[in-house]
């Protein structure tokens, strides 16, 4: 059943659902990890393509930027296309000097001054939890695949260019070690409807050094996370 922002059938949606935020990176996950994958959005030119990893059927499926547009996609693939999990694969800016570029974190609880889950819900929350099953497992695959991993929460700002984060409050007393703009509605939106939903992070600069990735070098250095999101849904 269509929706007003989704044109596949049903059908077309694995139960399981990998979300980066770029569509041209759900595009390069589907044609260089994905096999017989097809494409099955492309309303708004958010992409997404159905396939099969090891044999197991999967959906990667872009979300866009911020927690209005993760909220809408996530929100319709939960309730409308009976999707039962979504791992959030996307970057983050670090808040701590010894966190490198390309570090992989795994999302505990996500922080945020956002309304999304009060407009949603009347829950006037500020950290949602990702879902401990599905986190935990990924910890796990993490573990056996010998990837190294921080665990921790991350901020999750409506607000890119803000010029009032206080990096050392964000991280030292909210526990913070960076930021991103998409976990927090796709948290309450699992939440709210007894879904599961967990959020894996490359950093792709760090704030305290200032040190940055190129949009081509992020396109090809995500390899590490990608495979850990898609040997987590095996
Ligand atoms: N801020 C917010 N979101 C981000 C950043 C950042 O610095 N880097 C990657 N996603």
């Amino acid at each position: 059943m269509a929706t007003p922002h989704i044109e596949s059938r049903e059908e077309d949606i694995s139960n399981i659902v990998l979300m980066p935020g770029d569509p041209l990176r759900a595009k390069m996950i589907a044609e260089e990890f994905l096999t017989d994958s097809k494409l099955v959005n492309t309303v708004r030119g958010m992409l997404a393509y159905t396939g099969y990893y090891k044999g197991k059927k999967v959906t990667v499926f872009a979300s866009g930027m911020g927690n209005a547009s993760i909220g809408i996609y996530s929100y319709e693939l939960f309730k409308f296309y009976n999707v039962d999990k979504i791992i959030r694969i996307g970057s983050c800016g670090a808040y701590h000097q010894d966190i490198d570029l390309y570090s992989i974190i795994l999302v505990d609880k996500s922080y945020s001054k956002s309304v999304y889950a009060n407009i949603l819900d009347g829950e006037d929350i500020d950290y949602i939890e990702s879902s401990k099953d599905l986190s935990n497992h990924i910890r796990q695959v993490a573990q056996d695949k010998n990837i190294s991993l921080y665990c921790g929460n991350i901020y999750c700002t409506d607000v890119f260019y803000s010029e009032t984060d206080n990096i050392e409050e964000l991280y030292y007393n909210k526990g913070c070690l960076g930021t991103e703009m998409e976990s927090f509605a796709l948290f309450a939106n699992a939440k709210k409807l007894n879904k599961e939903a967990a959020c894996i992070l490359t950093v792709s600069d760090n704030l305290v050094t200032k040190q940055e990735t190129t949009s081509e070098e992020r396109q090809n250095s995500f390899t590490t996370m990608i495979k850990l999101a898609l040997e987590s849904i095996l």
